[in-house]
């Protein structure tokens, strides 16, 4: 029954929440932080050191750039304007407390991994607002698990916010009812989306949700295709660019997405999900090897490919 094309612009819904504290100002925290605060939310991004926040600045700015060309094509002054208007209201901090106990909803991006999260949700369960709305951008993880131990109190306003990279440019946000996720919660989130611009879906709290669902397998069975002999890495890549009309075919966007990430999912999701055992996600050995000898994607500088 929920699902929404056209975003904010077309709907004109207003968000929420007024304050946005997201901890991980890495790929997907920048960008969330860079959306957010572009409609008019006051953001607070949390990271552990100055040199991660630096470097998510350094990107937020450059991403803000592209989209002002687009904006304002006939004026440079307007579009110094608007990247430096939006920055303004992104504080860059990593005093995780005070971010957290001065916030209206709480975002997670930091490492997928379910015991760093769950530290997080400690301490953000010791210090935030009892009213907070707390979401996790998890790629592979259960929305549940993350939350397993919050306290009873909060258990109604917990659930998940995926969205994709990057996210800029990306349209879609999955929004996710967790079994504890009271419908308010699910509302206010949902509408947070539209008010970003985003075309908001609804999803339970299964493995990948609906995107990863169906993209992780189709990546995971082009790696066995090239195991096989069936084909080359590249040939497969043309062949779903040119012949299904995909942005990316699967070696490129396992490369963009992080083969660790997407290794990390297969191998979770294999050895301890409701997936456990299904050959659908099996890891395959290539991408293993690759993880193995360092070969991260586009963000180590080689992956499937090289990019250096
Ligand atoms: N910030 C702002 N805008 C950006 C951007 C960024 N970081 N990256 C790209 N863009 C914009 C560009 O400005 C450009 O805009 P216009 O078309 O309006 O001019 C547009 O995106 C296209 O960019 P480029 O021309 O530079 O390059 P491209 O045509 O090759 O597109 C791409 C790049 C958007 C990444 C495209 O290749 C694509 O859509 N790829 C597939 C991405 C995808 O599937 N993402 C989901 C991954 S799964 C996931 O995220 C979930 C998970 O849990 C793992
Ligand atoms: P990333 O490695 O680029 O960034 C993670 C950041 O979190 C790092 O800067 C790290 O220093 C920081 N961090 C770690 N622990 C922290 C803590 N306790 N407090 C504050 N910051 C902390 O990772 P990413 O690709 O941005 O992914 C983040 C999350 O989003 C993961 O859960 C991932 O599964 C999910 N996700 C990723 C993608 C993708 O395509 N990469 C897409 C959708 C969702």
């Amino acid at each position: 029954a929920y699902s929404s094309e056209g975003g904010a612009e077309k709907k004109r819904v207003q968000s929420p929440f007024e304050k946005v504290t997201i901890f991980g100002s890495g790929l997907m925290g920048s960008g969330i932080a860079q959306v957010s605060a572009t409609y008019n939310h006051s953001v607070k991004l949390v990271d552990l050191n100055e040199t991660a926040l630096e470097k998510s600045q350094k990107y937020i700015m450059s991403s803000l750039k592209r989209v002002a060309k687009k904006k304002f094509p006939e004026s440079t002054s307007d579009q110094v304007k608007f990247c430096e208007g939006v920055i303004s209201k992104i504080q860059f901090t990593t005093k995780a407390e005070e971010a957290a106990s001065d916030a209206d909803l709480v975002l997670e991006a930091i490492v997928e991994n379910v015991e760093i999260k769950r530290k997080l949700v400690a301490t953000v369960d010791a210090v935030a607002p009892n009213s907070v709305v707390f979401a996790t951008n998890t790629s592979s993880l259960k929305v549940g698990d993350i939350f397993a131990n919050i306290s009873e109190a909060r258990r109604p306003n917990v659930g998940g916010l995926h969205f994709f990279n990057p996210v800029p440019q990306m349209k879609l946000l999955e929004v996710v009812k967790a079994d504890t996720t009271s419908q308010e919660t699910f509302d206010k989130m949902f509408n947070y989306g539209l008010s970003i611009g985003k075309v908001c879906v609804s999803c339970k709290d299964t493995p990948g949700f609906i995107v990863n669902r169906l993209l992780v397998p189709y990546m995971l069975e082009a790696m066995r295709m090239v195991e096989r002999g069936d084909a080359t890495a590249k040939d497969i890549d043309s062949s779903m660019k040119y012949g299904a009309g995909y942005p990316m075919g699967p070696f490129e966007l396992a490369d963009y997405v992080g083969l660790d990430t997407s290794y990390f999912i297969s191998n979770g999701w294999y050895t301890n999900s409701e997936l456990k055992g299904n050959d659908l996600v099996k890891p395959p050995k290539n991408l293993k090897d690759l993880v193995d000898a360092g070969r991260f994607g586009t963000k180590s500088g080689a992956g499937f490919y090289d990019y250096t």
